[in-house]
């Protein structure tokens, strides 16, 4: 059989960084044809060269599709020929509904206009492929980032697709979800459909995949092949980076003291359904040196609650009370919950983390001004110093600390976020799904630095939807479903099937 597509030593380069070189990638008819490698490795550059993003001239090497050289200028010349790809930077518009969205530019049309009721039809039934249940009407603003994805992916489905290209679909969805999605990939394989999928999550790579190519520094590793047998994720992580990794979870000793955050009787209108609460009745607490897991499904109204404590920047008609070390504090904007001790690191990176057309220094060192600062003036030499650290420890993939942020891999972008939160030393911290994205070394080294910063003292709330994760390095785990805890769980009596358990009974915890 012949490979529907070959990349043949595919170079390409930005001002000062070698983003790939003489690359090779070939997919077969029918294959899930997986593509791995650290964060800046070059994948996302591979797909942006595949699908005319970066248009021929601008890259070296030679692109065959369907036996022929394809010469793509833009990406409406790869979609042409089927080739459909869904960016890890969603490009949903916020303000439109999931429908305008799904047909952005060829809506089906009745007598020339466009025909609402069928926009309304078709994306209803493509939404019911990808298993989203919402309202087609609803604005893409409203929804999370997780379910954005699926809208992406119900809108590669309205188009003709041969190959159908996803970098990192699944990392903003939960287990459910990502299983639906991997299914809809078989599902795919079986019509004849060929993708490629890109992940952090190896568990995944290796359930669906047919053959998987390695990426290291913008050269390709190899290519494994799957038919024998499935692939143990060790091996997977060995060719990926080009040293030992002993473990997942660095070990800790936990030293924890007294509560040094309460949130009492707290209660969150969800502003799209007036009169109901999102978040009802939470009581948390956090102790000193406490590393504190909160698990859940998505929608489960985790965002929406630390969202809500952090500046009041979720929800309306908020009710309860937030006390730290003893004392009520006031955390009514976002610069009274820093002033505070609080910091909340997003899941949504694009939308509140970075300054994009900033450097990784100062995006780093801009939380905390008075770290880098002597007697009120900025020590350049500090900053660089604290920047530079945090550079090498996350191994945040850039030519220098003076590299822009906004032309960072995805990967290495939450790294920066991380980075600037872990430098502002906050009393509390809450960690909102802060390894999404990030491959399986620089994990590592995160977590060792959250373990550093309970150490010191201070606490930290962890949000996440990778279960593995939360046992790995919380010490408690809180269970939420439907804005209410109904599970809660010390670190040696935790499990994943305890947890799901939960989720499942909905007991409230009083
Ligand atoms: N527009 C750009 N300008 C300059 N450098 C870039 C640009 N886009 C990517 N790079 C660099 O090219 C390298 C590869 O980036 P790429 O986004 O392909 O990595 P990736 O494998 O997708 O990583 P991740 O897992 O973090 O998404 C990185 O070092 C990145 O900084
Ligand atoms: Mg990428």
């Amino acid at each position: 059989m012949n490979a529907i597509l070959e990349m043949r030593g595919i170079s390409k380069s930005f001002t000062g960084v070698k983003a790939l070189s003489d690359v090779n990638l070939s997919v077969m008819p029918a294959e899930i044809h997986a593509v791995v490698g650290e964060n800046g490795a070059g994948k996302s550059t591979l797909m942006k060269v595949l699908s005319g993003v970066y248009p021929h001239g601008s890259y070296d090497g030679q692109i065959l599709f369907e036996g022929e050289e394809r010469q793509f200028r833009t990406v409406n010349d790869s979609e042409a020929l089927g080739i459909i790809i869904i960016h890890q930077e969603l490009a949903l518009i916020p303000l439109m509904s999931i429908a305008e969205n799904i047909f952005l530019g060829n809506a089906p049309t009745r007598f020339g206009v466009i025909d609402r009721s069928a926009v309304f039809e078709q994306s209803r039934a493509l939404l019911d492929k990808v298993g989203l249940k919402d309202n087609p009407d609803t604005r893409i603003a409203d929804i999370g980032v997780g379910k954005q994805q699926l809208v992406e992916i119900a809108k590669a489905l309205s188009k003709k697709v041969r190959l159908l290209i996803l970098d990192e679909p699944t990392a903003s969805l939960n287990e459910a979800d990502s299983d639906a999605l991997l299914n809809l990939l078989m599902e795919f394989r079986r019509q004849g459909i060929s993708s490629i999928l890109i992940s952090h999550k190896l568990n995944e790579i290796s359930r669906v995949a047919d053959r998987i190519t390695v990426l290291r520094d913008g050269r390709t590793v190899g290519t494994i092949d799957c038919h024998e047998g499935p692939v143990p994720e060790d091996e997977i992580i060995r060719r990926m980076v080009d040293r030992d990794l002993e473990s997942r979870f660095p070990k800790r000793v936990p030293k924890i003291g007294e509560t040094i955050f309460e949130v009492r009787d707290w209660s969150v209108e969800d502003p799209l359904r007036p009169g109901r609460d999102a978040v009802h009745k939470l009581n948390f607490s956090v102790r000193a040196g406490e590393i504190v897991g909160i698990a859940g499904l998505m929608g489960a109204g985790r965002t929406e609650f630390a969202m809500s404590v952090f500046g009041r920047s979720w929800g309306r008609n908020i009710r309860g009370e937030v006390q730290m070390h003893g004392k009520p504090v006031d955390l009514t904007t976002v610069p009274r919950a820093i002033a505070a001790g609080l910091a909340y690191v997003t899941e949504d990176r694009k939308q509140l983390g970075l300054l994009l057309d900033e450097d990784i220094r100062k995006n780093i060192t801009l939380a905390h001004l008075n770290g880098v600062s002597n007697r009120g003036v900025l020590d350049d030499i500090a900053e660089l110093k604290t920047a530079e650290g945090y550079r090498q420890r996350m191994r945040i993939r850039s030519s220098s600390v003076y590299q822009d942020t906004g032309k960072l891999s995805g990967g290495n972008q939450q790294k920066v976020v991380l980075s600037k939160w872990l430098f502002a030393e906050p009393e509390v911290l809450i960690l909102d799904e802060p390894t999404r994205g990030i491959d399986v070394g620089a994990k590592y080294e995160i977590y060792s630095i959250i373990n550093d910063l309970a150490d010191s003292g201070k606490g930290v709330v962890m949000i996440s939807s990778e279960m593995p994760e939360l046992l790995g390095i919380c010490d408690r785990i809180m269970v939420m479903n439907e804005g209410q805890f109904v599970g809660a769980f010390q670190r040696e009596e935790a499990s994943q099937e305890k947890i799901m358990r939960a989720i499942m009974r909905k007991e409230i915890l009083q």
